[in-house]
């Protein structure tokens, strides 16, 4: 605090929307941002007995005085947020950067009938690796230029920096994994941009120095959707097995899956600096740890686990989900007396 930012550590679909859900309440976050890709990105967010799967509307929207924003990195499908808005009813309080790329149809088109995108790549079929390409060429249409989002459009960058200066608690929020990187990550089976800390700060329009802590999410195991390298993958079957078994909550295809890499992590932590990270699903891992809401409350097996994550990548576990409910989780920030 007071300017904290999230990025996932793996290849997406690390319970990012969790834990960003629950520090908007139990940080009283003034000002939520979301940076990434677009709406490849879905962020399941349970609130009040009800799943939402936000691909556009900040997991932040759980708290109804946290003003919501959209950085200029960010690309907009413009019915798909309007469409989120009112399902979250967030509209008054929710803002578009005025620089935000916008997707038309026609990158959609391109984005599912490519054999290399769709077929090879495994992409969402969002149409955010086109919009971004016609952004690099220069001839994306920006939000500013949409009638629709008129009454929505905001300079992120300066409403970001002046909570931040006025001492406000701020939360940028990543989507995509850091292995998803167009730069650092499985080439060519990424995204169509940088997704590290980095990047999200680029997106958003904060300099690293207004940055106090950058958690680095990591699910219990590992998943990703789509082509390329997975270390360890288990089969459909043993994944159905261990309950690691995954539906894309943007896409539904299915998850490959496995075991949690340390190798990974080590290098997420190289590429992101985190002060703190967050580790989710144990509560699958260890069903014994449903619901704990301390370490002392975990069976020993998973608190061997949090400590061995703990000693190999010499930062913090602060905030530890214990199962898909708001109130399931461990937050040992005070504890560790980094409140
Ligand atoms: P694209 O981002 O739709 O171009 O897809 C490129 C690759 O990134 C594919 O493997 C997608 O499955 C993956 N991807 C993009 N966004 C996400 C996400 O939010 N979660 C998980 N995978 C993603
Ligand atoms: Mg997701």
């Amino acid at each position: 605090m007071p300017c904290t930012a999230v990025v996932g550590g793996f290849f997406g679909d690390e319970g990012k929307g969790k834990i960003i859900s629950y520090l908007a309440i139990a940080d009283s976050i003034a000002v939520a941002a979301r940076g990434g890709v677009g709406p490849n990105a879905a962020h399941t967010v349970v609130f009040e007995n009800r799943e939402y799967r936000l691909r556009m509307v900040p997991s932040a929207f759980v708290n109804p005085r946290t003003r919501l924003l959209i950085g200029a990195g960010v690309l907009i499908d413009v019915d798909m947020l309007l469409k989120e808005i009112e399902l979250t009813g967030t509209r008054g309080r929710i803002g578009v950067d005025y620089q935000c790329g916008v997707i038309e149809a026609k990158h959609r088109d391109l984005d599912r009938k490519s054999s290399h995108l769709r077929g090879k790549v495994g992409t969402t079929g969002t149409g955010c690796g086109p919009a971004n390409a016609d952004r690099a060429l220069r001839v994306l249409r920006l939000a500013r230029d949409i009638p629709a989002l008129q009454p929505l459009l905001t300079d992120v960058a300066g409403e970001v920096n002046e909570a931040i200066d006025a001492g406000k608690p701020v939360l940028l929020e990543g989507t995509q994994g850091t292995f998803l990187s167009l730069y650092h990550g499985t080439y060519p089976y990424v995204t169509s941009k940088d997704t590290t800390v980095s990047a999200l700060l680029s997106d958003i329009g904060v300099g690293s120095k207004k940055v106090d802590d950058v958690i680095v999410v990591f699910k219990s195991y590992v998943t990703r959707v789509g082509g390329g390298p997975l270390e360890e993958e288990i089969s459909e079957e043993e994944a159905k097995r261990r309950g690691w078994f995954e539906i894309a909550a943007g896409t539904g295809r299915k998850r490959r899956a496995a075991p949690f890499s340390f190798k990974l992590a080590k290098r997420a932590v190289l590429l992101n600096t985190p002060t703190q990270l967050a580790l989710t699903k144990i509560d699958i891992l260890f069903p014994a740890a449903r619901g704990a809401t301390s370490l002392e409350q975990l069976p020993p097996e998973a608190k061997q686990f949090v400590e061995r994550i703990e000693n190999e990548l010499k930062v913090p576990v602060t905030l530890i989900g214990t199962g898909p409910g708001a109130s399931e989780i461990i937050d040992r920030r005070r504890e560790l007396g980094l409140l």
